[in-house]
């Protein structure tokens, strides 16, 4: 690949989604960017590069989509759900008896896993949530990861990797291509493209915002921009959930840990006897 193409596309996606691409990253551009190369028949990466050069703004949001990487499972890692469904949720129906509305953004969710593994966790805990009203956002910058999200169609092989047997019988319907989930749990979700390098206060402000596995991407200064996003659109009490390979260590001042080894942080203005409250439970 020739230096000057690298640097061209690798700024094109720095710009677009804070992705940061070194030098030695050259194949990982190249193979991602192949299908693309082949749906708009160029016949070689060089000449993908000279068309985006144009400035043709469909194929530069079709390359940089093909550039994320949108790797996601049903219940990923499931500690921190456990800690969600265990801990945050009974202290939402307290704090929140009076609004009986609670918000949670999941920002950067790929085809929709991460946001349905909430939904069924709040399903399950339908008891404690009976006459409330929970919404349940999901963001991404791919529009291709946000069609599949909204069309809720997983393979045989999405549903294995994560989901146990019994929210796979209970929430999902068997059909010739794979499974499709039930509108029950489909309903409580509402998908978006959003570029989370632009403000996120237009979603309004969340109880929980689940940020996983989308920071490792980004560059310093687009970390630091987000998780001070992030803290404004949190409520005061509410709770951040990161990837466990997320550290936030000279990034972000505005969380305190509730648990790092799960990713799992409080905003800063919250007081000691609540945060204490958060504390992940012994047993999982
Ligand atoms: C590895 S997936 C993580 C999915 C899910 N959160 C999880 O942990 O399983 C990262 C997602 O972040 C999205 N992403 C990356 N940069 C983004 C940006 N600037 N704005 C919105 N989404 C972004 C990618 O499109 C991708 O779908």
């Amino acid at each position: 690949m020739a230096p000057d193409d690298f640097e061209y596309a690798a700024r094109l996606m720095k710009e677009r989604s804070g992705l940061v691409l070194t030098r030695d990253k050259g194949y990982l551009l190249e193979n991602r960017l192949m299908p693309v190369v082949r749906q708009h028949k160029f016949k070689s990466f060089h000449e993908l590069v000279a068309a985006l050069r144009t400035g043709d703004a469909a194929l530069q949001s079709s390359a940089v989509d093909a550039m994320m990487a949108k790797d996601t499972a049903f219940f990923r890692d499931w500690k921190p759900f456990v800690h969600f469904a265990k801990v945050v949720l009974p202290n939402i129906t307290h704090a929140r008896r009076e609004k009986k509305l609670f918000r949670v953004l999941c920002a950067g969710v790929s085809t929709g896993q991460e946001a349905y593994s909430v939904a069924m966790t709040i399903r399950d805990a339908a008891q404690q949530f009976s006459g409330w009203r929970a919404e349940i956002i999901g963001v991404d910058l791919s529009p291709t990861a946000i069609a599949a999200a909204s069309n809720a169609h997983y393979t045989q092989f999405d549903v294995q990797r994560g989901l146990p047997i019994k929210s796979l019988l209970r929430s999902f319907t068997k059909d010739d291509a794979g499974w499709q989930l039930n509108s029950d749990v489909r309903d409580m979700v509402k998908f978006q493209t959003w570029n989370l390098l632009t403000d996120i206060y237009p979603l309004g402000r969340f109880d929980v915002i689940l940020c996983r596995n989308v920071m490792v991407y980004l560059d310093l200064q687009a970390k630091i921009d987000l998780l001070q996003k992030i803290s404004r659109s949190l409520a005061d009490d509410g709770v951040l959930y990161l990837g466990t390979q997320e550290p936030l260590t000279g990034v972000s001042a505005a969380f305190r840990p509730v648990n790092r080894d799960l990713g799992i942080y409080a905003v800063h203005r919250l007081d000691k006897v609540v945060l204490s409250s958060l504390a992940v439970p012994q047993k999982h």
